[in-house]
């Protein structure tokens, strides 16, 4: 091989060396000019074929074209890599904000369930707990509902083993139809006074429709303590209508009956929609209905051992469905339940 042949191979290569590093268009072309510009080694290269001696002329000229086509070769090459490259590199964009993972929320009943309780707890009061699956003597005997108490009933109340079981005695076991007996359970744990909320699920016999279920929601609300009077209850109650429903919202009460107040009251708010001039939320009254409430029975206190004589309290049990209802202005109550996440995303 010829001297020039051998500079021929070692320029190719080097060559080739030098795309491999290039990372960029600009150093290809720099690389090119160095190369394959008129001013470029291989010019100069192919400057030097006169002082080839003639018999070796026609190989070295092949190797010289070879050579260069190689090189072109290795440069075009080099460039597609490149532009290869930056398309995929514009494929996944790492600028691009990422896709945000959904995340779930809370269930209206649960905001509203934590609302209430968020408010109670500004007022002093601590949450209490009870069991679902309770007992008659929590759920009615203690709380002074009469034996022929109409929510007694099989046909109203779930009861578990009728068949070994006498739905009146006091050891049978029901779903509770009310978050009541956890009044009776926090009395029954704690000296006086108390002052709780119970959030929890309820269970009556009904048949569901738009305004009943099967299982539903409660917040009970409980406070005995000495000198306790039904005003302490409305100005409780106006608080939590305010908080809850908005600052203009005023609270009345109705004369009701429960077995375990006394004496007992139904609550309204002032209708939210129109501010209780009447209108179609509140049916034209002004009015809507909250709950229960009252003073706890003196005779309630005296199935817990305590002495009337010496402290008095009240209670309250709102069903929370009912206020998501009015929140958020739903008017079919199975909603809720149906897991739809259409309906759910909206809240
Ligand atoms: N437990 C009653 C109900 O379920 C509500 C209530 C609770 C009323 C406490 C008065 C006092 O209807």
């Amino acid at each position: 091989m010829t001297e020039l042949e051998e500079k021929l191979l070692a320029t190719l290569a080097e060559a080739k060396d030098a795309l491999a590093q290039a990372k960029a268009s600009s150093a290809i072309e720099e690389l090119r000019i160095k190369y394959l510009s008129r001013k470029g080694v291989m010019t100069a290269l192919m400057g030097q074929m006169g002082t080839v001696p003639p018999a070796d002329k026609p190989a070295v000229g092949k190797t010289l074209n070879l050579v260069k086509k190689q090189m072109e070769a290795a440069f075009q090459e080099a460039t597609a890599a490149l532009s290869d490259q930056s398309a995929t590199a514009q494929a996944i964009d790492v600028t691009l904000p990422a896709r945000l993972r959904a995340l779930g929320h809370q269930h209206p009943i649960t905001q509203v369930m934590e609302q209430a309780v968020a408010i109670f707890r500004r007022m002093g009061f601590v949450v209490a707990d009870g069991p679902d699956l309770e007992d008659v003597w929590h759920n009615f005997d203690a709380l002074n509902a009469p034996q022929d108490h109409p929510s007694r009933a099989v046909t109203d109340t779930f009861y578990f083993d009728l068949e070994h079981h006498d739905y009146l005695a006091k050891d049978t076991m029901i779903l509770r139809t009310q978050t009541s007996p956890v009044q009776i359970r926090a009395m029954e744990t704690h000296p006086a006074p108390v002052r709780i909320v119970c959030p929890g699920r309820c269970y009556r016999r009904d048949t569901p429709d738009a305004t009943h279920g099967m299982s539903f929601h409660q917040i009970e609300g409980l406070y005995v303590d000495k000198k306790v009077s039904l005003a302490d209850l409305k100005g409780t109650l106006s608080y939590y209508a305010k908080e809850m429903f908005g600052s203009n919202v005023k609270i009345r009460f109705r004369p009701h009956f429960f077995p375990f107040t006394e004496p007992s009251v139904e609550w309204d708010a002032s209708c939210m929609a129109c501010g209780g001039k009447g209108c179609k939320v509140c049916k034209g009254t002004g009015w809507i209905e909250i709950s229960g409430a009252g003073m706890v029975n003196p005779q309630v206190l005296r199935n817990v051992g305590w002495d009337p004589e010496q402290l008095s309290g009240y209670a309250f049990g709102m069903g929370i469905e009912r206020i998501a209802m009015i929140q958020y202005g739903i008017n079919d109550l199975r909603l809720l339940y149906e897991n739809d996440l259409r309906f759910l995303h909206q809240f």
